[in-house]
């Protein structure tokens, strides 16, 4: 799920481990490189299993050293995590190597032309037809840049693809179909890697070359045309993150850093886009006040973690500007027929901007008519590309494969989209828009707060490390953060957990109430939540009856719980809407916290990857 690709006068292979390390979070099962160097000597290496079994291997067996280079880590799509699937693959009797991130559809039908030739295979991947499909252009068109383009418009699916020649040392040719390339420019050297944090160390200049699209780097030169050679224009863009941001720098591991970086996250989506009590959001300039004026409804679309971001904000914009908001997870909107038209605004919330559902919705929501916003947090990634405005998060990189960061800075930046909308529909005046955004500019403090409990978490979490399933109940914003509590302990640390709304709980979900069985309650504030506070106590009232052993996660100063709860989490006051950003902090150190306890890998937990660039 990572590529990496470089030209210069480092040796590449130095580039392209940094690359792949820094590109791990994405996930992966196999890895491998190729090297050409000045005289056209090409060597290669690939191993199954983490970057370190290649690492280990490379040091066994050196290889030259060689100013280009191409590398990859492979998630298995087609054929098992074997050594001989890892890519790079190899075309024109070994001269070339070739590697691959995403499907290529029609591979069986190539596959059995190339059979007919006489070709032969070595692997069961998709990515083996194309490196052989390569090679037998190589051989009619003696030029690797034509060979390419005669090669991927063969090519159904989405795919980027690097590829390197022996004959043609200093050149790196890369292509993207629905699957994400980008573009770093050095100078005496270039790169090319699946996104920016590939190269952050070494460029903040960098190009995201788009759909149907194909480069080819040389040391000195960054030349991009379409599948036909066609220059087209790209425009350069300056990397915002600090290559330190993508490091541990002495946490015990990402997500226990990127927990920390909440306030942080939150803070610098605010800045710059709070003016004199007002939202100032020019990224949206190309929608205009009549435009917002004439939305009848706004459907949000995304996946995991960033859906709850979006059912969250759904409470707050229907409150403040009025405008129905549904929320869908991508892959079901896309494929029913959604009723969508001109008046509907599609905004789509990824992280990584890179999920495909996501991608596809969004390509799907603008064919049929609908206008569309990203709120992303990856410059230069596909979905902000595909949309026709993007806001976004300025959570910095987030590495650990389950969000955390991303989620608060996504709710921050829908929230001060929801208070534009009221600003420019009139549903609220400039001084209730104000009395929000003062909340909202008090989360970073109020977080700041929330972390410096998480030692009691930490316990709680320990004492907990046999337990085999957990419930989760919130009402209102607090049903997200309970979807969001058990999404995590499932994701980290592999235990059964549900979420519910807590007025669900009698349709249903309380028949699995049982003695010691663990729920946590997120409380509403009794102040904020005058009627809804004492529902939810009600329901704690109720499960306790039941036996079970009840967490819940109150405002401080909230006594009306103390009688009911096992154990009391605090949470700071903030108005009922900017609750959510802090109760979840509890939720995400209880399940990484649990995760750690049961010796598991925090950071990249099995069977997940960071970005899902597959359907
Ligand atoms: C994957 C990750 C989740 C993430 C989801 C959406 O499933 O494991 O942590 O919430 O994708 O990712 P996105 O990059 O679109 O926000």
């Amino acid at each position: 799920c990572g590529i990496v690709g470089y030209v210069g006068e480092r040796n590449s292979l130095d580039v392209l481990m940094g690359g792949l390390r820094r590109l791990e979070y994405r996930g992966y099962d196999s890895a491998g490189v190729a090297i050409v160097d000045d005289d056209g000597v090409m060597e290669t290496a690939k191993r199954a299993g983490k970057l370190k079994v290649l690492a280990d291997e490379l040091e066994a067996n050196p290889l030259h050293r060689g100013g280009t280079g191409i590398g990859h880590t492979r998630w298995a799509t087609h054929g098992g995590p074997t050594d001989g699937n890892a890519h790079p693959h190899l075309g024109d009797e070994g001269r070339l190597a070739l590697i691959h991130n995403g499907i290529i559809e029609n591979f069986s039908e190539l596959k059995a032309e190339l059979l007919a030739e006489g070709h032969t295979f070595e692997s069961e991947t998709d990515t083996e037809v194309a490196a052989v499909l390569l090679g037998r252009e190589y051989q009619s068109t003696g030029d690797l840049r034509a060979a390419f383009r005669n090669t991927v418009s063969r090519l159904d699916g989405a795919f980027t693809l690097l590829a390197v020649h022996r004959s043609e040392p200093g050149v790196v040719v890369g292509a993207r179909r629905n699957s994400p390339l980008v573009i770093g420019l050095g100078d005496g050297e270039n790169f090319l890697g699946s996104d920016v944090a590939a190269f952050v160390e070494y460029t903040k200049r960098a190009l995201a070359i788009g759909q149907d699209q194909i480069v080819a780097i040389t040391a000195d030169e960054v030349v991009v045309t379409d599948f036909y050679g066609q220059p087209v224009e790209v425009e350069p863009f300056d990397v915002a993150w600090d290559a330190s941001a993508a490091e541990k720098g002495g946490w015990s591991s990402f997500m226990r850093k990127e927990v920390s970086e909440q306030p942080e996250a939150v803070a610098k989506t605010l800045l710059g886009r709070v003016v004199d009590d007002q939202v100032v959001i020019p990224e949206l300039e190309s929608f205009g006040d009549d435009e917002l004026r004439g939305i009848r409804r706004i459907t949000v679309i995304a996946c995991g973690t960033a859906s709850y971001a979006g059912m969250v904000a759904k409470y707050a914009i229907e409150q403040w500007a009025r405008v129905p908001v549904e929320i869908e997870l991508s892959h079901e909107f896309r494929y029913r027929e959604p009723v969508l038209d001109d008046h509907t605004l599609v905004v789509s919330i990824s992280q990584s901007g890179e999920t495909m559902d996501t991608l596809m919705a969004v390509k799907y929501a603008r064919e049929q008519g609908a206008r569309t916003i990203s709120i992303c947090n990856t410059q230069g990634a596909t979905i902000p590309r595909e949309s026709d405005a993007v806001v976004y998060t300025h959570a910095g990189p987030e590495v650990a494969v389950a969000s955390t960061k991303a989620f608060v800075a996504q709710i921050a930046a829908l929230y001060l989209f929801g208070l534009h909308l009221a600003r420019v529909r009139g549903t609220l005046s400039a001084e209730e828009i104000a009395v929000q955004l003062h909340e909202l500019q008090a989360v970073p403090e109020k977080l700041e707060l929330v972390l410096a409990e998480s030692e009691k978490v930490a316990q709680l979490a320990h004492w907990m490390a046999d337990t085999r399933s957990v419930l989760f109940l919130g009402r209102h914003v607090g049903y997200p953060i309970a979807l969001e509590g058990a999404l995590k302990l499932k994701e980290l640390a592999y235990i059964h957990a549900e979420g519910f709304a807590a007025g669900e709980l009698k349709h249903g979900p309380i028949a699995l109430i049982e003695p010691g069985q663990p729920v946590f309650v997120v409380v509403p504030s009794p102040r904020g939540s005058a009627t809804l506070h004492p529902k939810v106590v009600s329901n704690i009232q109720e499960i306790r009856a039941r036996g079970a052993r009840v967490i819940a996660i109150a405002e401080a100063g909230d006594a009306a719980v103390l009688p009911f709860a096992d154990e009391v989490l605090r949470i700071p006051l903030a108005a009922p809407l900017f609750e959510p950003l802090l109760a979840v902090v509890p939720l995400q150190i209880f399940a990484m916290e649990l995760s750690q306890a049961k010796g598991l890998d925090v950071d990249q937990p099995r069977n997940l990857a960071k970005s899902v660039t597959v359907e």
